[in-house]
């Protein structure tokens, strides 16, 4: 090889070191900022779900964080409510911190689910007012992670928003839209046999109906999306899910 040869190749060594060297740093350099962002991003997530707006500590302070058991309904007070979060990803993948769900009790498809949840709950007077639930399940494309605010006294909807999810910008991520959000409000969460139960409509209905309390405008284009929302609220509110939480704090926020 000749000099000049050599000196080309170390300079290109020397640059590939450098650049990997850089990229490296900001991965770490980063990692804590984006960090903070994510949790940012969730507060904000779960205070809109409860029908605030904005970002504020103040705000945030009222939500209080509680460990639910799901079968049994019982909570706790969860003193870390950030690095539960930080390791839900991982939980809902651990048999051991996970129930198998029955093939026909799956609705959501999520083949397996935390025995304890993670809720927030704000208190008007020292009784239960509204409950942040997050739920997950799939829709189309992707599985989609939710919070449904609850109005625990009345078993309405306060509030609906997704974290996260994969469907697609215009159709299936329409769910996205705050005016579909919206539409959820007031709407009730079990039927008067004690079920969950929500229609999505494409053409108005009667408002003085008894599915109309149960009824959301369709998104046109996004039924299979949808339909895993309505499948994922299904499967969360069940017996399988939040119900017997929910019981207990109804007749606390009596
Ligand atoms: C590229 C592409 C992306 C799609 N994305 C979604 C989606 O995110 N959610 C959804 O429900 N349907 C999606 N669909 C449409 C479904 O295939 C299906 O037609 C639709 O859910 C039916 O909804 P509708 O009854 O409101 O027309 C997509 C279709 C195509 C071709």
């Amino acid at each position: 090889m000749q000099a000049e040869q050599r000196r080309a190749f170390l300079v290109g060594i020397a640059v590939a070191l450098v650049c990997s060297i850089l990229v490296s740093l900001s991965v770490v350099i980063l990692r804590p900022i984006q960090a903070v962002s994510r949790e940012r991003s969730r507060i904000e997530t779960i205070i809109a779900a409860a029908g605030f707006t904005g970002y504020s500590d103040d705000i945030f302070e009222q939500f209080v964080p509680l460990i639910v058991n799901l079968e049994t309904g019982e909570y706790r007070k969860e003193s870390d409510p950030e690095r539960w979060y930080a390791e839900f990803p991982e939980m809902i993948r651990d048999p051991e911190r996970c129930t198998i769900i029955p093939k026909g009790y799956d609705i959501a498809a999520i083949k397996m689910m935390p025995k304890e949840m993670m809720v927030y709950v704000l208190y008007n007077n020292d009784k239960p007012s509204i409950a942040i639930l997050p739920m997950y399940g799939s829709g189309l494309w992707s599985v989609m992670h939710s919070y449904l605010a609850v109005d625990l006294a009345s078993f309405t909807v306060a509030g609906i928003r997704f974290s996260e999810h994969g469907e697609t910008p215009g159709l299936g991520g329409e769910i996205d839209n705050i005016r579909w959000q919206t539409n959820w409000q007031g709407k009730k969460i079990y039927d008067y046999q004690d079920k969950p139960r929500f229609f999505f409509s494409k053409s108005p209905i009667r408002p003085d109906s008894e599915d109309a309390q149960h009824t959301v405008d369709a998104i046109s284009g996004a039924t299979l999306t949808t339909d895993g929302v309505k499948n994922t609220l299904y499967f969360w509110l069940s017996d399988m899910g939040y119900r017997n939480f929910l019981t207990k704090m109804n007749e606390e926020a009596q």
